[in-house]
């Protein structure tokens, strides 16, 4: 592992303070777009109440706002581990927190403290590989979830294999049949991949999708493989 991958991956894995903190922020810009179309995957609705897992510096949490959330009656609600990424998160979405639009928890995955059956739409992007126990965060998602609710995450494969090469991250922890196989084993349904291109013929993006069972005003069509988006 290079000196920088050493420095670095504890950051990528829960971000902190220090001059190699501040590199890692400047570094996580580059997933906002990867985030922002995760988010457009769930078709959140203006009322729904939204989750994102992993939110790091608050990319996906601005664009869900911004996009559909401020507008409606919905909420918005976002849980990291990092108490860094927690505290950026709150000083610069202040204004949605006071409005009760969104709230904030520095928590684990495997330990969210919200209520059952409580979210109609759930995203995260880079963090599964970072999960120490995913059966138990699979099964702690699903409580939250509502009947019929939807999650999704996105994997850019070419960017993982990069990191893997550099040190960043080991191979299994990014495979998509690991986390797949998660969500079924915790018994979620309708669960499928989607291979999308931020430009046709480059940069492949996997998109993995889950449901809670049970019926939910949940109207994100399940079936559009290959489908091209723009960005990047
Ligand atoms: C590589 S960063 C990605 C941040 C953002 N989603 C992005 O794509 O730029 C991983 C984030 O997931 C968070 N994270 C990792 N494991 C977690 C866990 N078990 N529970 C809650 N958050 C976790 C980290 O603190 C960090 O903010």
């Amino acid at each position: 592992m290079s000196r920088f991958a050493k420095y670095i991956s504890p950051h990528l894995r829960k971000p902190s303070t220090g001059f190699w903190g501040y590199l890692t922020r400047i570094f996580l810009k580059r997933n906002a777009p990867l985030t922002q179309e995760t988010f457009l995957k769930l078709k959140a609705q203006e009322s729904d109440h939204v989750l994102e897992v992993g939110f790091g510096y608050g990319s996906g949490l601005s664009f869900a706002l911004q996009k559909t959330l401020r507008a409606g009656t919905g909420k918005l609600y976002g849980i990291d581990y990092s108490v860094t990424a927690c505290d950026a998160v709150k000083q610069m979405l202040h204004k949605d927190i006071e409005s009760e639009k969104l709230k904030i928890f520095n928590a684990d995955v495997a330990s969210i403290p919200i209520g059952d059956n409580e979210i109609d739409k759930v995203f995260h992007t880079n963090c599964f590989y970072f999960w120490p126990d995913m059966p138990a965060a699979a099964a702690e998602l699903k409580r939250v979830m509502k009947p019929g609710a939807l999650m999704v995450t996105s994997l850019n494969m070419q960017r993982l294999a990069l990191s893997e090469q550099r040190g960043f991250l080991e191979k299994w922890q990014y495979q998509p049949e690991r986390y797949l196989d998660a969500m079924k084993n915790a018994g979620f349904s309708d669960i499928r991949k989607e291979s999308a291109y931020f430009e046709p013929g480059k940069t492949e993006i996997l998109f993995m999708f889950a449901k809670k069972p049970g019926s939910h005003n949940c109207d994100v069509e399940l079936s559009s493989p290959h489908s091209n988006v723009t960005g990047d």
